[in-house]
């Protein structure tokens, strides 16, 4: 059965001073107010726009909150409008601050529904994924195909009512450790055994000789987390924007 760390976001609409030692985390909420759509679209680059203007309008206005909180987020850690936000892109699509800002500054996104997470540290790499409870997905033969057979086993010993908890607990370990490795879900993921202790919301996991924490949490009552990070010597830091929020526009 999946354990996980204690997270208390704390509500904020300043920037807390991000340390070395640190990830931030943010829990965005991304089911915004035309009124606020609008605000953070102002920020888009036209190829964002374009793309916003091209899927369905359910999900435009949640794709507009996703990269408009992005670049409102980063813009402030680097003290830029958030439209002067650059990109730049690892050969598997990971985004990177643009070398130009000079910053040390990494991050990583997820989002799931109206909820996104976004990871921010100094000088380390960082993965994050969030996924919804539940999810209709037949667990036993992804685990079987993708997962290690001890994980398999794992995952097949657990109680009916855990599994599908216990499944996307792995599955968000597998895929945060995929994005802080900039390769998405496409590496050797049977050789890479993440989840044969579910009940340690913790593990270091050594690769190329270097240490990586990974750290398993709940965000809310509907969803699990994982967030991971190279080296072993970081803290969590939970934050809940709310500049937005303030003005009741959220
Ligand atoms: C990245 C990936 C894991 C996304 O999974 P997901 O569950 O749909 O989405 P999440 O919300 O957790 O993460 C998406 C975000 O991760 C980031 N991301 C994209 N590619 C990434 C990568 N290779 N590594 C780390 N992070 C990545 C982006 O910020 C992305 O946000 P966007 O979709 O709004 O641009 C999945 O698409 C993947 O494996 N991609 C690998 C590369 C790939 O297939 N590229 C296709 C073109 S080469």
């Amino acid at each position: 059965m999946p354990a996980y760390l204690p997270t208390l976001w704390s509500p904020t609409n300043t920037l807390p001073a991000l340390s070395q030692e640190e990830i931030h985390l943010w829990d965005i909420n991304l089911a915004t107010t035309p009124e606020v759509t609008n605000l953070l679209s102002t920020s888009l680059s036209s190829k964002e726009l374009e793309y916003a203007h091209r899927r369905p309008e359910k999900l435009r206005s949640r794709y507009i909150a996703s990269k408009g909180y992005l670049r409102h987020l980063l813009g402030k850690y680097l003290g830029i409008p958030p439209g002067e936000i650059r990109y730049i892109f690892g050969a598997l699509g990971k985004p990177a601050l643009s070398p130009e800002f000079k910053s040390g500054l990494s991050f990583n996104l997820s989002d799931c529904g109206n909820k996104g997470l976004l990871a921010v540290a100094y000088g380390r790499e960082i993965g994050v994924d969030l996924e919804q409870l539940p999810r209709n997905v037949n667990e036993r033969a992804i685990a079987q195909k993708l997962f290690s057979p001890s994980e398999a086993n794992a995952l097949n010993a657990a109680e009916a009512e855990k599994l599908n908890e216990s499944f996307l607990a792995c599955w968000t370990r597998k895929e945060a450790w995929g994005k802080a490795i900039g390769r998405g879900i496409h590496y050797p993921m049977k050789n890479t055994p993440l989840c044969n202790q579910l009940s340690e919301p913790e593990l270091q996991y050594c690769f190329a000789n270097d240490n990586w924490l990974l750290r398993q949490f709940r965000p809310d009552s509907h969803s699990v987390a994982c967030l991971v990070g190279s080296g072993v010597d970081w803290k969590m830091s939970c934050f809940r924007w709310t500049l937005m929020t303030a003005t009741g526009a959220q």
